[in-house]
């Protein structure tokens, strides 16, 4: 086998074929490629890449491959250099047998876009196979008295190959008696001289069959002639040809037609008995004849598919073994028995649910292998699902998308393509194709409520937790986790994350310090959630942080309270009446609500029956008339109470002087030792001076140092005196969700000091310039005892001392 130049033609019907096909992004080309039979396998037939025109880089990345129809052999293969060489054993003989041109159609596929070249590839008969006579030794029996000129058929030799590689010439051993002649589908032996039995009984020739290659090959047989007494007639064929024709998968023994040939002669010399010729092992098992009436019968089924025609030789023998041919054709044809075969040829998947659509997701190709109108195939896709099929060339499909997809909302796809033949009845088929549909990080996380609020009352332990935020990113894995944290921001000046933090995977918000409610009410927080994906998508959500209130402060008593270092007193005038203004004890609350409800009770007095106290707005009134044997000095102790749970209370001692005259009051300076009351009532009220004194000095020096620090007071004034009536009762539900304090608040306090009409009256504006009384109202009860150790939050007594 000698490898010889492949010779391409490149058949370009681009100009025509592009144009019809541009808008279904093919390209159709021809090539051709003429070669001889049995090349070895890796063996070149041309540069297909360079017949085509096509990029050799980009072979690979296109997924260039050859493909075939169905289940049709694949005899070659590109390599990388877009080489086309040979992947099969190709024998002309077995594939095209004595047909004339041996073609073989294969495929050039190229996606993206999808190109398909068809390849034929011609293959060239070599001389590989020898002239073969059907038997080696070939009978005939001669009359003597037979005349010269007769003539003896004899059946042609065989040869597989084609063209002049067949048999061209036949050869007869050098005889004195015979020579060749030729006829329709025989050879013949001529009678040259006539033979003559008593000299010559039998006669052996060798007949050799040539054919036309080079070197030469050929086949032998020998002709044993046996010379008899008497004559025959040769039997003849009603016809040389016999056609028939029978549809593919006719029932195993129909007869398909029946030979015949007579003879002239009579009994065993007449009697005609019928055979195949040279056919091949495959074709007898297909096909019976029946030696005595010449019927042919179907053995095995018959596939048109396969072959569409067969081609027998018969012969007809009497008993003296004297033989004629005849040829047998038949046909067969095409039954609609294939259903349309749905091949997936390229599929992307998963495909990203960002792709636009249009997109080409698929290729399919439908093939049918019957012929004619049976093969004619229409393709169908399911309704209701986002894809369709466009159809190009040749059977090929592409699948495409016709609309957005959404992961969230369908990830997998089952597309059923249905193919339906046009035979009758028709024949169809579907094949599945599962698609999944990647994820895209197209989805922010979502909080579950558009803002959240968060209710904690004051004092809280830090760590507690507030609340918690869940957000919601239904994309796939890192792509829809989400992860919380705060977004920078301040409260009251100091970093958010100083007041809570959230944890990053629960969204759950914990507070980081112990909150005040005297110092803060309420504050927000951003916090944002935000998914993992690159780029990460987030949203963000406001959390209110609502802090209540614990009654957390005792009443604070602003007066009485000290002026400088000398105690106050009041003045009782000696002719007032029963339920006269007297004075009047000013006392706050930081907290809010029920927790800065006041109310106001006289503990002890030095004449019970004396005063009373308004439990709520602190008035101290005279109870009955004043009268001469009252006692000049009158002492009440006072507690303000407010109306927590449990309640927080304060006690102040009032000093009241029963008199008319100042100068009276200013003797009384000397702290009265002539009083009609005890010494010890005395000693007391000495030590109580001093330690007051010694107390409040402190108390001033303290609440200097805080006055300062603290510019803003915060508080509200709970029953101050003359306190404008929308105040009273104190602020109650004053949480009023603002969270700004009034930092200047107007109040006024009446000191009665005599008669009725003689009130005098001060106005004062609690702001940063008036009392420090904010240091004290600030206190707590551990605050005392910072500075006084372990004393009890009830020493906080504002005093009044008499003067005069
Ligand atoms: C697609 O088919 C597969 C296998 O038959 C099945 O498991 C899957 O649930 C189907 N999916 C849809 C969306 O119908
Ligand atoms: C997340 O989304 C990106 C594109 O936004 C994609 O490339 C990636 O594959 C997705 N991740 C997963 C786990 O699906
Ligand atoms: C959330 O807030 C941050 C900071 O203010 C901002 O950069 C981001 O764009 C916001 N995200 C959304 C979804 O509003």
């Amino acid at each position: 086998m000698i490898m010889m130049a492949a010779v391409a033609w490149f058949t370009s019907r681009s100009c025509a074929v592009t144009l019809l096909l541009l808008s279904l992004r093919f390209a159709n080309g021809d090539v051709s490629y003429s070669f001889p039979e049995e090349m070895r396998r890796g063996s070149l037939i041309g540069n297909i890449a360079k017949d085509l025109g096509l990029d050799t880089g980009t072979l690979s990345a296109r997924k260039a491959r050859i493909d075939t129809d169905g289940s049709d052999k694949r005899f070659c293969d590109i390599n990388r250099n877009g080489d086309l060489i040979v992947a099969e054993r190709i024998d002309r003989e077995g594939l095209c047998g004595d047909k004339a041109s041996c073609a073989l159609k294969q495929e050039l596929m190229l996606e993206n876009p999808l190109e398909l070249h068809r390849i034929n590839l011609h293959v060239q008969d070599i001389n590989d196979n020898p002239p073969q006579f059907n038997t080696e030794l070939i009978h005939i029996d001669i009359r003597e008295s037979t005349a010269k000129g007769a003539r003896f058929p004899i059946e042609e030799a065989h040869d597989a190959d084609i063209g002049k590689y067949s048999v061209q010439t036949y050869n007869l051993q050098r005889n004195d008696h015979f020579i060749l002649g030729v006829a329709a589908n025989s050879v013949e032996l001529v009678l040259n001289k006539e033979l003559d039995r008593e000299h010559l009984k039998e006669i052996n020739l060798l007949l050799a069959a040539v054919d036309g290659g080079s070197p030469q090959r050929s086949g032998t047989a020998v002709i044993h002639i046996t010379v008899l007494d008497a004559n025959d007639n040769v039997p003849a064929f009603s016809q040389t040809v016999f056609k028939a024709s029978l549809p593919e998968n006719a029932p195993l023994g129909t007869v398909v037609l029946t030979v015949s040939a007579t003879d002239a002669d009579e009994g065993i010399n007449g009697e005609v008995a019928y055979d195949f010729g040279h056919i091949t092992e495959d074709l007898r098992s297909v096909f019976n004849i029946d030696h005595k009436t010449g019927d042919i019968k179907l053995m095995a089924p018959v596939d048109f598919e396969t072959a569409s025609s067969f081609e027998l030789r018969v012969t007809a023998k009497d008993g003296l073994g004297l033989t004629s041919f005849a040829k047998v054709i038949i046909a067969i044809s095409d039954i609609n028995d294939n259903a349309p075969v749905i091949y997936l040829k390229s599929l992307t998947n998963p495909i990203p649910e960002n792709v636009t659509p249009g997109t080409e997701v698929g290729i399919i190709n439908v093939q049918d292998r019957d012929s004619e109108k049976n093969r004619q195939v229409r393709c169908t896709i399911q309704q209701n699902v986002p894809f369709k099929l466009v159809p190009s060339i040749k059977n090929y499909y592409s699948l495409v998308t016709t609309g957005q997809l959404d992961r969230e909302l369908v990830s997998d796809y089952n597309i059923t393509i249905s193919a339906t033949d046009e035979g009758s009845p028709p024949l169809s088929s579907s094949k599945t194709v599962q698609l999944s549909v990647a994820d895209i990080n197209d989805n922010p996380p979502v909080f579950e409520e558009q803002s959240y609020s968060a209710y904690v009352t004051e004092n809280n332990k830090p760590g507690s937790t507030l609340c918690s935020v869940t957000a919601r990113d239904p994309d796939w894995r890192q792509n829809g986790t989400v992860i919380y944290s705060l977004l920078p921001g301040e409260v009251n000046g100091a970093p958010v994350s100083s007041y809570v933090s959230v944890n990053g995977d629960t969204g759950v918000i914990h507070a980081v310090r112990s909150f005040d409610y005297e110092q803060l009410r309420n504050f927000k927080v951003q916090v944002m959630a935000r998914d993992n994906g690159s780029p990460p998508l987030s949203s963000n959500v406001t959390v209110s942080v609502f802090i209540s209130d614990v009654n957390d402060n005792s009443p604070q008593i602003l007066y009485p309270a000290l002026e400088g270092n000398s105690f106050m007193t009041e003045l009782v005038p000696k002719a007032a009446h029963g339920g006269s203004l007297v004075s009047k004890v000013i006392a706050v609350d930081a907290d809010s609500g029920q927790n800065a409800w006041l109310s106001y009770r006289i503990v002890t007095s030095t004449d019970p029956g004396l005063f009373t106290i308004g439990v709520h707005s602190g008035e101290i009134r005279t109870q009955r008339d004043i009268s001469e044997s009252d006692s000049m000095k009158q002492n009440l102790i006072v507690a303000v109470k407010d109306n927590g749970q449990p309640s927080l209370s304060a006690t102040c001692s009032m000093y009241l002087i029963i008199s008319d005259n100042l100068a009276e009051v200013t003797e009384l300076k000397d702290i009265s030792y002539d009083e009609k009351n005890s010494k010890l009532t005395s000693y007391l009220i000495v030590a109580l001076v001093s330690v007051s004194t010694f107390f409040l000095t402190f108390i001033i020096i303290i609440m200097g140092v805080r006055f300062c620090r603290r510019r803003k007071p915060r508080l509200l004034f709970d029953g101050a005196v003359a306190i404008p009536s929308a105040y009273l009762p104190p602020n109650y539900a004053d949480v009023d969700g603002t969270g700004t304090l009034r930092s200047t608040y107007n109040y006024d306090a009446y000191l009665t000091t005599g008669s009725r009409t003689s009130d005098f009256k001060f106005v004062t504006s609690y702001n940063d310039n008036t009392l420090p009384a904010d240091q004290t109202l600030r206190k707590s009860p551990s605050d005392f005892a910072d500075v006084f150790g372990d004393c009890d939050s009830s020493l906080e007594v504002g005093t009044c001392i008499i003067f005069g």
